[in-house]
């Protein structure tokens, strides 16, 4: 009995470069998507996102490794024998077709009679939501309603598994939150696994059930939204989603998951691991701005002067720079709570910055 929907056994494409050299898109991927999970490829352009949903889908093989689906593993098999469709950035639709011929096509090829055809096409356009517009062309609807009609095509195959490539690339900010909810809401109800491939990383926070965070062709981590924002497992992933400072220094101490780090100039904080690592090792603490306060009258594992390199108002938060002892600077984000609120603190002044041990997490690499 397969556990997984689609699982990619250290798969790694290389690919021939023109100059004779070879590209490294894929190295050694290893993921587990799970049945109906809605989970997201995220990194930077040139990640190896497109190559490892290509796999998948079969327009590309492996160079090593193996391919999945339902625990069956593919092999050579062509795209159109595997159990599912693929939703491209450029959803190209025929523009001098309907509506409805647009997304009956795929249907009309496999040879599925009309009567069929004509209740499933009715049925992926209420998914989407767009009832009725099956007589409708192309070009008379908005970029969301393509968008839309682009993925009914891909749900009236009725595949296990829906590849998304940044489908919501071409929309405009609004109309994409908009999309975001509902496609993950349309996900819930139609029960179909989803592999997303998206750089947005709020987009995949907002979507995901899990997320792989990848990085020169290689899965970085993977897990929730949570657990990835929370306990990021490298620079690159502390880096990538949301904002961190890194403060450089050497392991002094090791209690359990109390960690001492010294650093550069002298100052020491208190920070956490779950790793036990090695004393004077070279190690980064990465602290969320959100986790750090100006001017906190309590106690705190860590507080620090400092002077205010900046200062920027952006109404429901104030945003700091702080530089502390020995040039470390870090950003810390306070909520303005009460309407009408001033900043806490003004650019030159100085100022103290407090956070909590488990606040800080110690990586090393
Ligand atoms: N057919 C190909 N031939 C040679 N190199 C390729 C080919 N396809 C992809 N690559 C290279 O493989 C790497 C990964 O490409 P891929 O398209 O998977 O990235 P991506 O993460 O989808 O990026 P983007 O966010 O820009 O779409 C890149 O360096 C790319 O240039
Ligand atoms: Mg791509």
């Amino acid at each position: 009995m397969a556990n997984f929907a689609v699982e990619l056994r250290e798969v790694s494409k290389r690919f021939p470069a023109p100059s004779g050299e070879v590209v490294n898109a894929v190295r050694n991927v290893t993921m587990q998507i799970r049945d109906g999970e809605f989970f997201s490829m995220l990194g930077p352009s040139g990640c190896g996102k497109t190559t490892s949903l290509r796999m998948i889908a079969g327009f590309e093989l492996p160079t090593e490794g193996e391919v999945l689906i339902h625990g069956k593993p593919m092999g050579r098999t062509p795209p159109f024998q595997r159990p599912v469709n693929t939703v491209f950035q450029n959803y190209a639709l025929f523009p001098h077709m309907t509506i409805g011929e647009n997304v009956a096509f795929g249907l009309e090829m496999k040879g599925v009679p009309k009567a069929e055809r004509d209740q499933r096409v009715k049925q992926a356009l209420e998914m989407v939501r767009l009832p009725g517009y099956e007589k409708r062309r192309a070009r008379q609807l908005s970029g969301g309603q393509q968008q839309r009609v682009a993925l009914a095509r891909a749900l009236v195959n009725r595949p296990e598994v829906l590849l998304l490539d940044e489908p919501l690339g071409a929309l405009d900010l609004k109309l994409r939150k908009e999309m975001q909810l509902e496609l993950k809401k349309l996900q819930r109800e139609v029960g179909i696994t989803f592999v997303y491939v998206t750089h947005d990383q709020e987009e995949a926070l907002t979507m995901s059930d899990r997320i792989a965070v990848m990085s020169g062709g290689v899965a970085l981590q993977i897990g929730g939204a949570n657990e990835i924002y929370e306990r990021p497992n490298c620079k690159f992933v502390a880096d990538f989603i949301g904002e961190t400072s890194f403060l450089n220094g050497k392991v002094v101490a090791q209690n359990g998951r109390a960690v001492e780090v010294e650093l550069s100039g002298g100052l020491r904080v208190r920070s956490e691991s779950e790793t036990q690592l090695t004393g004077g090792a070279e190690v980064s603490v990465a602290v969320r701005p959100e986790k750090m306060h100006i001017n906190y009258a309590g106690e705190a594992a860590n507080k620090f002067d400092g002077r205010v390199v900046s200062v920027v108002y952006i109404g429901t938060d104030t945003h700091y720079g702080v530089q502390l002892m020995g040039g470390h600077e870090v950003r810390v984000r306070e909520q303005n709570n009460a309407p009408g609120s001033r900043p806490l603190a003004a650019e030159g002044n100085v100022v103290s910055v407090s956070f909590a041990a488990e606040a800080a997490r110690v990586l090393t690499e």
